[in-house]
């Protein structure tokens, strides 16, 4: 029977995980990302219920209006669910939209699942019809900062508030002062009149995405977030937009990356980071005296935007500054480089309506979707494989067959005139290099690649199944940027 039922977070369990910690920062001589957790054993149990409905939320940034947001709990959108690392989460998602055919599912993105918990319609299981429900149950292996969402016609579920928040604790040595959760996403509203407008255009879909003319830091524009004087503050900063890619700096403040994509990185001062839909990043900085600002900015747009405020106040903490506030390494295992095998992605843009890929021999082909699950129309392609759209109803063959445990290094080729954020279900993968940036070797689930760039990824083929590869503008991905990888 399930201990306990918590929605929340639960800051008791946070408090437990801690208790064995030494209450002091880490000094110069310790590494700055420490050793790996311990694997847990035992955990709580955790169960939830995620109820997807539409419901009326008057978020601060829909200006006194109240719109018909999609959504998985009647909380305030996005809801945030919290375990230690070790817990059991048991998710029961219930779908209680009502119109017919819209079926959801819940693929829990950058968490390192076994194949039936991806929540991928058709690949990992099947869809969860208006009515009808399912249950997650998995113990997440990793701590950090993740996020979850719908896998078919995601462009409007997403747009319309279909996604939650996931934070897996146990990483950190002593605890932060303070921490705060940054959620970044536009709404594709039309400000005026207080409707959606729609969520995939062709013109969005074959350019850089439709972006949402109302843009918000945790359903406000440019909101102020209280944070307290004087102490060590941890912000988890989550860009859940189907479109939107940021380049993430602060003004009046200094700050240190100490994760990406949830995993610990040797902390580096942030500047300008590249953050785009589906990407996280952990900072930690240090406040100011009461009353002092530090704007957290988004240098991509055309004059850099205030997202949001961090605004000190209240009474002091004073405790000492940290010097290297590091986290716990992730638990993956390592890509053996000596022996790894290279493969390349290429990403295209198709001729318009192109339809390029093709039935495969493989069983997994007979597999028959239904329309949500279809590309609208095909502008893209990885490989020259486009996602199976309009009548297209079968799934295309992988675009490679990765054996079991071996090691891949993957170069992504942008050979097309627009950003892709490329995401892989079910593993982490090491961000090696890239060919015009220099970037820290780094854990990431999904990996930004401009135009003309090639970056190189690592992993070790270790969970077996089949693995969506996709690009994260959700658009692009719904317009053809999307295959599996069949790991066997
Ligand atoms: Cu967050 Cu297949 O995606
Ligand atoms: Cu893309």
């Amino acid at each position: 029977m399930p201990d306990r039922r918590a929605l929340l977070a639960s800051a008791g369990a946070l408090a437990a995980g801690l208790a064995a910690s030494p209450l002091i920062w880490p000094v110069r001589s310790v590494a700055a990302v420490l050793p790996p957790p311990a694997t847990p054993h035992g955990g709580r149990i955790v169960d939830c219920e995620l109820v997807a409905a539409e419901r009326s939320f008057a978020l601060p940034a829909f200006s006194g209006r109240s719109l018909p947001l999609w959504t998985f709990s009647a909380t305030s959108p996005p809801p945030e669910l919290r375990v230690g690392l070790g817990d059991r989460l048991r998710v029961k998602l219930t779908n209680a939209l009502t119109r017919p055919g819209e079926h959801v599912s819940i693929h829990w993105h950058g968490i390192r699942v076994p194949l039936a918990q991806d929540g991928v319609p058709y690949v990992s299981q099947a869809p969860v019809e208006p009515g009808r429900s399912f249950i997650y149950d998995f113990v997440p292996p990793d701590t950090g900062t993740f996020f979850f969402h719908t896998h078919c016609n995601t462009a409007e579920q997403l747009g319309r508030g279909l996604s939650g928040i996931l934070i897996v604790d146990g990483d950190e040595v002593a605890p932060f002062d303070a921490e705060r959760i940054l959620v970044m996403r536009d709404w594709r509203i039309d400000p005026e009149r207080g409707t959606f407008l729609p969520f995939f255009t062709d013109e969005g879909a074959s350019g850089s995405g439709s972006f949402g003319p109302v843009r918000t830091v945790n359903g406000a524009v440019s909101p102020k977030i209280a944070v307290p004087p004087n102490a060590n503050i941890r912000i988890r900063l989550i860009n859940i937009d189907a479109t939107r890619i940021s380049q993430i700096g602060l003004r009046q403040g200094n700050g240190l990356v100490i994760a990406v994509d949830g995993t610990a990185v040797e902390p580096f001062a942030l500047k300008d980071w590249w953050l785009g839909p589906a990407m996280r990043v952990d900072l930690a900085l240090r406040t100011g005296a009461a009353g002092s600002i530090v704007e957290l900015v988004d240098y991509f747009a055309e004059a850099p935007q205030v997202l949001a405020r961090l605004e000190a106040g209240g009474a002091p903490v004073n405790s000492p500054a940290l010097t290297e506030p590091g986290l716990r390494a992730g638990r993956m295992a390592m890509p053996d480089l000596a022996q790894a095998e290279r493969l390349t992605f290429e990403l295209t843009a198709t001729a318009t309506g192109a339809r390029m890929s093709a039935p495969g021999p493989d069983d997994f082909s007979r597999v028959v979707m239904d329309s949500l699950c279809l590309s609208q129309k095909s502008f893209w392609a990885m490989n020259k494989q486009s996602w199976p759209g309009g009548d297209h109803a079968r799934l295309p063959p992988p675009l490679t067959v990765l054996r079991q445990g071996r090691s891949y290094v993957m170069e992504l080729k942008n050979v097309s005139q627009v950003r892709h954020p490329i995401h892989l279900h079910g593993h982490s993968f090491r961000v090696l290099s890239s060919n015009k940036r220099t970037l820290p070797v780094h854990w990431a689930d999904t990996v930004l690649v401009a135009p003309r760039e090639r970056v190189e990824i690592a992993l070790r083929a270790d969970n077996p199944g089949n693995w969506m590869f996709h690009c994260h503008l959700i658009e692009h991905q719904e317009a053809g940027m999307m295959g599996y990888v069949k790991i066997a």
